[in-house]
């Protein structure tokens, strides 16, 4: 195993010029914020040498998700998928020279089985442990595989939908879901419908059905941006009364509803380009796979002469990879904390953090 302490990357003001440590650290993340409980490796350089995760569903493929259900789940898998990551990495536990988990925001029973996890790991191998924002952590990754430099990250995942750059030393949110979550709302619609989970999928396939798409027209739905910020629940009581009402093909309905959420939510984004001045957009979270969410996004950035970012499938939804290349970030930036000082931090917003590795 490399050891810090045995070199100038030990003092905290020089680390960040030690070559040495940058490219021979390997750190292990650990991502457990919600239903994905994941394990990868990645180096001091930024390569991602393995990302594995497992997801809780219920006996019926569903997405609901009952806490302390998703906690025994990912204490049930989590020395499998933390061996499946190193053994992908080529990586013995001795290798391993730091441990990043995800201390916010998520649930709480999740959260806690990473934390005691990695504290685990890092106390038993005399390691570094430091505890990163997952929201954070999707735009970082993005930086990292797509080269985005200083995007407005349009992040929408099945818990988050946020509008976040960076402005004085701070991720800030300039716009967010003022109720639920975008992946939620379809998710919610789809399990209406009888579609089942994941619905986001599964609402894309039959858009791409609807005769609307052809002809032009739309079934007119609430759109509802205020201000900067969004809101998914009254449209979803409207979409749902009209299934209910038997007057509406799914396929159009389908389309009709990605119309017009992702239009919502690339109006705020161009919103929050055009105040911050920012030239990149990039896309995060699970919703971010959905093509025409892509398109309009790709759309968007050419009317405004900017440039689109979309990380692959693997970074967009949640992954420990993030995680790991967060932590290398942080460590990087010399923050330090004793490992039984690390704690979950459930509720900590975006903008609560102080970005010292820019
Ligand atoms: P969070 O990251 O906020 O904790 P999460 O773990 O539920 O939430 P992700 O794993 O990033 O989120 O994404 C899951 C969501 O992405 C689900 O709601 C799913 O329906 C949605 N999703 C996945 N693929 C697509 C797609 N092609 N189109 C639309 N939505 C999609
Ligand atoms: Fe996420």
């Amino acid at each position: 195993m490399f050891d810090p302490g045995f070199c100038c990357c030990s003092q905290p003001n020089l680390y960040k010029y030690c070559l040495f440590f940058f490219h021979k650290m390997l750190c292990l993340g650990i991502e457990s914020t919600a239903h994905t409980f994941g394990a990868a490796v990645v180096d001091g350089s930024g390569k991602v040498l393995s990302n594995e995760k497992v997801m809780f569903m219920t006996e019926k493929g569903e997405g609901g998700m009952i806490p302390n259900e998703v906690a025994k789940h990912h204490r049930q898998h989590r020395d499998g998928v933390i061996k499946k990551a190193l053994d992908a990495a080529k990586a013995k536990m001795k290798d391993i020279s730091l441990v990043s988990f995800s201390r916010s925001p998520g649930l709480a029973p999740s959260l806690v089985v990473g934390l005691e996890t990695a504290k685990e790991i890092a106390s038993k191998n005399k390691i570094p442990l430091i505890g990163v924002n997952h929201c954070i952590a999707h735009l970082e990754i993005g930086n990292l595989t797509t080269k985005s430099k200083d995007p407005v990250l349009l992040y929408a995942s099945g818990v988050n939908t946020q509008v976040i750059a960076y402005e004085a030393g701070k991720y800030r949110i300039f716009g967010e879901t003022l109720d639920i979550g975008i992946g939620n709302f379809l998710d919610s619609f789809a399990r209406h419908a009888g579609l089942g989970f994941p619905g986001g999928p599964k609402l894309e396939k039959l858009a791409e059905k609807s005769g609307m798409k052809k002809k032009g027209g739309i079934i007119e739905l609430p759109y509802v941006v205020k201000g900067m910020d969004v809101s998914f629940g009254g449209l979803l009581t409207n979409l749902k009364q009209k299934f209910d009402s038997k007057r509406y093909k799914i396929e159009d309905l389908a389309f009709s509803m990605q119309e017009t959420v992702f239009a919502m939510l690339i109006e705020v984004s161009e919103r929050a380009m055009a105040h911050t001045g920012k030239k990149e957009l990039l896309l995060g979270g699970g919703v971010a796979c959905n093509s025409r969410l892509q398109e309009m996004a790709r759309i968007m950035c050419r009317e405004r002469k900017a440039k689109c970012f979309v990380p692959e499938r693997q970074f967009l939804i949640d992954n420990a990879a993030m995680i790991a290349w967060l932590g290398v970030l942080e460590h990087k930036a010399g923050i330090r904390k004793d490992i039984n000082k690390w704690d979950i931090d459930p509720y900590e917003r975006t903008d609560d953090v102080e970005v010292k590795w820019r």
